[in-house]
């Protein structure tokens, strides 16, 4: 068991650490960033379909749903191709309204989500086009879709998903870089760059990891919440669900996440001296708007955990807390805004005592309705 953890002491705190490893991993072969192409068989063989669809619909469960929202972000800025993320246990129940020129990407870590797997049988049987994004090689959804990509992050043991997070953005943000060059929606320059920043990304998230020491420090201070808010918005408005998940499963603390604008509309009546606030506040993606909701929560007396970009000092200035993460392009930030949030999750749960690997009632795939 200690030879498989790699000398971690849990295999959720091995696989956040493999994450640089993971998504080079899923890069590999596909992101080509000395001839500026990016390469995917499983998108060049259906090209016409991708630049003919007028939808795509994803559809998951959990972590992969979040993972899809992030997509939702990806192809309507890089691609403008309109997107709908469905729970695939809604969607599977609601006589939805599927096109035959519609793309359905169904994301799921191992493949046998069974909500995930219905969603796919309906949409495949009302004509759809099914894309999949899995983990698992030769999985039930990798084997009942019509093509798809596999994430390449090996085995995920922790029941709480991390490098499976990371990598399904990763390969969804390849897939909506390259549509949006055939699209013509990005510039040739700025395929380019974002070609260029992606293939960096890894060393990013490698230099991230380093500040667990702090992040662990954090962790002790909130290790005893009862209640977490998290806030982000754009890109980091699934991150911010997707920390909120992370600490309620395996910490046991209620937590949620929000559009950091939406606050106005119901969390704020929540805050108080006792409620820590993960605010995510990257420098791109409505920054000054996120400062101002800091500065209600600070007025309300709310303690604040903010993640910043390297070099921020307006938000230092008001936070309690705050944790850089390196400058990237904006459709890239989730990839690192994530980390820093696993691990407060991570440090959380141990210091808590709970079974960080496998928390109670929770499995790690869900075979049964
Ligand atoms: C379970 C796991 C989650 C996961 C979800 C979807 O609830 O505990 O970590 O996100 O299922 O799983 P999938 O394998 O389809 O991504």
């Amino acid at each position: 068991d200690q030879i498989e953890k790699g000398g971690f002491d849990h295999f959720m705190l091995k696989e956040i650490h493999e994450q640089p490893d993971a998504i080079v991993d899923t890069y590999r072969g596909r992101l080509l960033p000395d001839q500026d192409i990016i390469k995917m068989g499983s998108v060049d063989n259906n090209i016409t379909k991708f630049l003919n669809s007028k939808r795509i619909v994803i559809v998951a469960c959990g972590t992969s749903w979040h993972a899809g929202l992030v997509g939702e972000y990806l192809f309507e800025d890089l691609a403008r191709i309109p997107v709908e993320v469905e729970y695939a246990s809604e969607f599977r129940y609601r006589n939805p309204v599927i096109n035959k020129d519609d793309i359905v990407i169904a994301i799921s870590q191992s493949g046998e989500t069974a909500d995930t797997l219905a969603a796919i049988k309906l949409a495949r049987s009302k004509g759809a086009f099914v894309f999949g994004i899995c983990n698992v090689v030769g999985s039930s959804i990798a084997r009942e879709t019509d093509s798809g990509a596999y994430t390449h992050a090996g085995p995920e043991i922790g029941v709480a998903s991390t490098k499976a997070f990371t990598t399904q953005i990763t390969v969804l943000s390849l897939i909506a870089l390259k549509l949006g060059h055939l699209k013509g929606e990005i510039s040739i320059s700025d395929y380019h760059n974002y070609i260029q920043e992606m293939s960096i990304i890894p060393s990013k998230v490698e230099e991230l990891l380093k500040i667990d020491k702090e992040v662990e420090k954090i962790a002790a201070i909130y290790k005893d919440a009862p209640n977490c808010l998290y806030l982000g918005r754009g890109y980091n408005f699934p991150v911010a669900l997707e920390g909120a998940l992370k600490l309620k499963e395996i910490s046991y603390i209620h937590a949620e996440g929000y559009p950091a604008a939406e606050m106005k509309h119901g969390p704020i009546a929540l805050i108080d001296e006792s409620m820590p606030v993960v605010v995510i506040a990257t420098k791109k993606g409505h920054y000054e708007k996120v400062v101002s909701n800091i500065q209600e929560i600070k007025s309300r007396k709310g303690k604040i955990i903010a993640i910043v970009t390297k070099g921020d000092t307006q938000v230092k200035a008001i936070a309690d807390h705050v944790i850089e993460i390196p400058d990237t392009l904006e459709p890239f930030t989730p990839l690192l805004t994530t980390i820093p949030l696993q691990l407060l999750s991570y440090y959380i749960a141990v210091m808590r005592g709970c079974n960080v690997d496998q928390p109670r009632n929770l499995a790690k795939s869900v075979t049964v309705e």
